[in-house]
Order: C-alpha cells, then sequence, then structure tokens
C-alpha cells in the first residue's frame, strides 16, 4: 500500500520506527514530516497527510502526535478524511471495520511502540464491512455537503 505519515515534534522517533516497520513489509511510505523535534503545529501535518489520502495519492494515512487527538481533529477538516485516534487494536480494527476510517492517529505520549505496532498492523489488516454502516458513512458526506453553503 502506498501510506502517507506524519507527526509533529512530540512524535518524531516513533514516526521513524513506525515508517522502518511499514517499509520492512513492503508499503510504500510517504513521509510529510516532521523529521525534527523543534516544536511545530500538528494541525498542518494532519492537513498534508488529509490532503494526500483524500486526493487519492495515498491509499490511507498515518499520523501521530503526542496524544494522536489534535492531529486527527486536523485530518477532520478534510473532507473525505474519516481519521480515528485510536490507543488499542480492537479500536483500530472496529473503526476501520464500522467507520471505514482512512487515516489511523495514535499518541507517541500514550503508547509504546509495540502496542503502535499491533495497532498498525490490526488496522492495515482489517476490512471495510459496508451493508448496514454505508448508510452512517455516507451521511458524514452530507454533514460534509451541508457546510459548503
Ligand atoms: C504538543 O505539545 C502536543 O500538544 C501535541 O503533540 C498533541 O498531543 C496534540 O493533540
Amino acid at each position: 500500500m502506498r501510506i502517507a505519515i506524519g507527526n509533529d515534534h512530540a512524535a518524531v522517533e516513533m514516526k521513524m520506527e513506525i515508517a522502518s516497520y511499514l517499509k520492512e513489509k513492503g508499503h510504500e511510505l510517504i513521509n510529510v514530516g516532521v523529521d525534527t523535534k523543534e516544536s511545530c503545529n500538528y494541525a498542518e501535518y494532519g492537513e498534508k497527510v488529509a490532503e494526500l489520502v483524500a486526493s487519492g495519492q495515498a491509499d490511507c494515512g498515518i499520523l501521530i502526535c503526542g496524544t494522536g487527538v489534535g492531529i486527527s481533529i486536523a485530518a477532520n477538516k478534510v473532507n473525505g478524511i474519516r481519521a480515528c485516534a485510536c490507543s488499542d487494536p480492537l479500536t483500530a480494527r472496529l473503526s476501520k471495520q464500522h467507520n471505514n476510517s482512512n487515516v489511523l492517529a495514535f499518541g507517541a505520549r500514550i503508547i509504546g511502540i509495540e502496542t503502535a505496532k499491533m495497532i498498525v498492523d490490526c488496522w492495515l489488516e482489517a476490512e471495510y464491512e459496508g451493508g448496514r454502516h454505508e448508510k452512517r458513512i455516507g451521511y458524514f458526506t452530507e454533514i460534509e455537503n451541508k457546510q459548503k453553503r
């Protein structure tokens, strides 16, 4: 898969470890940064990854900040993005199966690297179930369209 990955200063090491882990598994990574610990605005990197996913230049996205919260909120401001901040593998799996999440977020200050790898694996392996979830997911788009007035 082509995976866009982005982070803020709180998550440089974890981003690098996750990117290497995914490359070893054969994925193509698009790293939007940051790669230094200089203080930055996580929202910019959430937006960059979200734009790559929404435009189809990436198949999905992974975002990491201190908590996973701020960067996922930023990503969700881009139309077509369903970003989910997860601290456990079950939430990650269900966010794909039920919510068709296309961006996964987590927090480098909240979880350790082994949990992060497990979350990433569960999320990438899971598939959207469709069916009863279709109408609910469709309503996300209706909400976005209402904002365009
Ligand atoms: C940065 O200090 C921190 O606020 C950020 O990484 C993140 O946790 C925001 O949601």
